[in-house]
């Protein structure tokens, strides 16, 4: 079971709550050079102090790091330092960093600990909880990977503090997402400030945390969290990734929050609410692409399954609920949230 810390200065802690979880010995903190930079050595004193010894592996910053070939590195320098199965891999990062990190965790000796300690919004929010790791081919995202659960996921929002403005937004797509789904309240607390960032994180956090803990393996009920992503990651493809993961979901959710208008699945007034909420926090909405090229780059997705597409629709704000369809009524669905 992941245990989930959230606190802003909870990171001075680290090595204290890694110690009251049992562990000892040896931690290989996974990172990038920029993070790496702004907290590696406040990492690695923070963890010697606490009487642990780390080792320190970075990656270049960049979806491009994601890959077999830095996977393999991984695997390498955990088995040159001699980790074993008692020792912990440390993801320190954002999304890229937390899913190659997870999943060297999944596969080292058949499966080692692995915390995450998030320092983008994005991260905190999503990909450091759920245990979804995973790396690139040349042919698609994330098609290799593992479910893998970190067994502590520590959420410190001081760290975010660092962000460039637009990488922080980033995060905030999958905030309203959330909202969207299944929590109005959530909504309401839109748009917020630092002084309700925590309250913001846990709510998202305990929302994902919760559908997970009903449907770990993506077989139903966990593909809400797909909201706005199905046409999203196909218009990230398109803009050749230079749209980042965040914008292009805005994109899928305002495209999506049209479709269910036009179907009459919501009303006006709360597509309206929530493609008015993205444009406060300083999210695209206008899709640069037509029907045609977005869904020949959705058939890509590894998320079809014979045949039939799952796509989420919103109700209401807070119940968006999966509409299984056929590849002719999917096309039909984007075409109404682009012309609408
Ligand atoms: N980011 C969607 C999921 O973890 O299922």
């Amino acid at each position: 079971m992941n245990r989930i810390i959230i606190g802003n200065g909870q990171f001075m802690q680290a090595g204290t709550l890694l110690k009251d979880m049992g562990i000892a010995g040896k931690v290989a903190v996974i990172s990038d050079d920029t993070v790496s930079e702004l907290y590696g050595a406040q990492l690695q004193d923070i963890l010697e102090k606490a009487g642990f010894e780390p080792f320190f592996h970075n990656i270049k910053p960049g979806e491009a790091s994601k890959d077999l070939d830095n996977f393999g590195r991984i695997m390498v320098f955990l088995a040159k330092r001699q980790f074993t199965r008692s020792d912990v891999i440390v993801a320190l990062g954002g999304g890229v960093v937390g899913d190659i990190a997870g999943f060297a965790a999944s596969v080292y000796l058949r499966g080692v600990q692995v915390v995450k300690i998030p320092t983008t919004l994005l991260a905190c929010v999503d990909s450091s909880v759920g245990g979804k790791t995973g790396i690139d081919l040349p042919q698609g995202k994330n098609l290799v990977g593992a479910f893998w659960q970190p067994v502590m996921t520590l959420v410190d929002p001081t760290l975010l503090r660092s962000l460039p403005e637009g990488i922080y937004r980033d995060g905030l797509a999958e905030v309203v997402k959330y909202a969207a789904i299944c929590d109005a309240a959530l909504y309401d607390l839109l748009p917020y400030d630092l002084s309700e960032e925590e309250k913001v994180i846990s709510r998202s956090i305990s929302i994902k945390e919760d559908i997970v803990s009903r449907d770990e393996r993506d077989k139903g009920e966990r593909q809400l969290l797909n909201f706005g992503h199905s046409f999203g990651h196909a218009i990230e493809r398109l803009s050749g990734y230079s749209l980042s993961h965040g914008r292009a979901v805005a994109i899928g959710m305002a495209l999506m929050a049209k479709a269910s208008q036009s179907k009459s699945f919501c009303s006006p007034q709360d597509a309206g609410k929530l493609i008015g909420m993205l444009r406060v926090l300083g999210l695209p909405i206008d899709c640069p692409y037509d029907a045609e090229d977005i869904f020949q780059a959705m058939l890509l997705d590894k998320k079809r399954q014979q045949g039939n597409i799952t796509l989420v629709m919103m109700h209401a704000i807070g119940d968006c609920r999966l509409h299984s369809l056929p590849l002719s009524e999917a096309y039909e669905v984007l075409k109404l949230g682009l012309n609408a």
